[in-house]
């Protein structure tokens, strides 16, 4: 029997274990989510993983009727998520009791989701962002760091967690390049009340992606990961097959141009994403040669498939492992 950690975190949610399973596009489902809340850490996922809308509720019900803990869903609260409002309702609606929101502005979906005793937690990678969010009320910021699968900011988690921990107050979770338990324990010792992993739980037997997918995050490195622009406008980490490299990290000049362009901007961005989001759904569930796959640099730490429980149980077994390891230092 694992011993429970005890963090602001863990308080506010009421859970076991300060560690989220991230919301992940394409490859969070209802199964994921289940275990991970289960194994008394938090599930999450995007709520656009289901479209049309009818389907996210549909998701939300199901996890709902196999889980009595709590869960999270992510929402992107830029313009280019038409369905923002719509699925923060119906996530209030059937329960949900934490809302991540990523890529823009969180105060709506603060200001409805403490109405019903949701908490919410937003994505940040600089401190003024991070103070921004904590000035509109949120209840925490998700410390998004280089190495990080997705939309990954530029700032080493080594300096991040301690740069927004000396002028915050409000819980701070770790998020990128997170894969073992040595790791968490690193990430409460800079101060984080807990931590939020990805690419980790892409290599999980619930994951519903193409097995291609799932044996590429255990055969590449660190250093097969790569940044681009192309998938969403914003800095995402990818692999760099074959197909990445041919099509370049960067936009074709003339979208650059027009998404910079006051007039073509509004219709540019959410263009972006939504080519973007088909490159990535095709690549994710079924074998083509466009392969454009999500992933942070923990691919080099990841060497198994295994289920959502056992990668929660390895994590805190390591975890228990090094905080044993680190009080034994200097003790003669
Ligand atoms: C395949 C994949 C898809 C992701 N999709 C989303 C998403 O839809 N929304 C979001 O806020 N973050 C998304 N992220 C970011 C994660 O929520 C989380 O911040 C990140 O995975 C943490 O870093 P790690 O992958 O190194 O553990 C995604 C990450 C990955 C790997």
């Amino acid at each position: 029997m694992l011993k429970k950690i005890n963090t602001s975190f863990t308080k506010m949610m009421n859970i076991d274990f300060p560690i989220i399973a991230a919301p992940m596009f394409l490859v969070s489902n209802t199964d994921l989510v289940t275990q991970a809340s289960e194994c008394g850490g938090i599930g999450t996922f995007p709520a656009l993983n289901y479209r049309p809308i009818e389907k996210y509720a549909e998701a939300l019900k199901t996890i709902k009727s196999q889980t009595k803990k709590p869960i999270g869903v992510n929402i992107i609260v830029n313009k280019s998520n038409t369905r923002q409002n719509q699925d923060l309702k119906i996530g209030l609606d059937e329960g949900v009791e934490l809302f991540i929101t990523s890529l823009g502005s969180p105060k709506t979906v603060i200001a409805e989701a403490h109405k019903n005793g949701a908490k919410v937690f937003c994505d940040v990678t600089n401190l003024e962002h991070a103070k921004k969010v904590q000035d509109m009320g949120a209840d925490g910021v998700i410390a998004v760091g280089s190495g990080a699968g997705g939309h990954a900011g530029p700032i080493s988690p080594l300096v991040l967690i301690p740069w927004l921990k000396a002028s915050m107050d409000i819980p701070i979770i770790a998020a990128g390049g997170i894969a073992h338990g040595s790791m968490i324990a690193a990430c409460l010792a800079l101060g984080a009340s807990g931590v939020s992993i990805g690419t980790r739980f892409i290599a999980s037997k619930e994951a519903q992606v193409d097995e291609a997918y799932k044996n590429a995050i255990l055969t590449s490195t660190p250093e097969d990961i790569v940044m681009t622009t192309r998938v969403s406008g914003t800095p995402a980490s990818v692999i760099n097959t074959p197909y990445v490299q041919k099509l370049g990290t960067d936009l074709p000049w003339a979208f650059k141009i027009l998404k910079e362009h006051k007039l073509t901007k509004k219709y540019m961005v959410p263009l972006i994403h939504l080519m973007g989001m088909n490159a990535l759904e095709e690549a994710a569930t079924k074998p083509t040669w466009k392969t454009v796959w999500t992933a942070g640099q923990s691919v080099g730490l990841i060497d198994d498939i295994l289920s959502v429980n056992e990668i929660y149980n390895k994590l805190l077994t390591e975890y228990d492992e090094a905080v044993k390891n680190l009080s034994q230092l200097g003790v003669e």
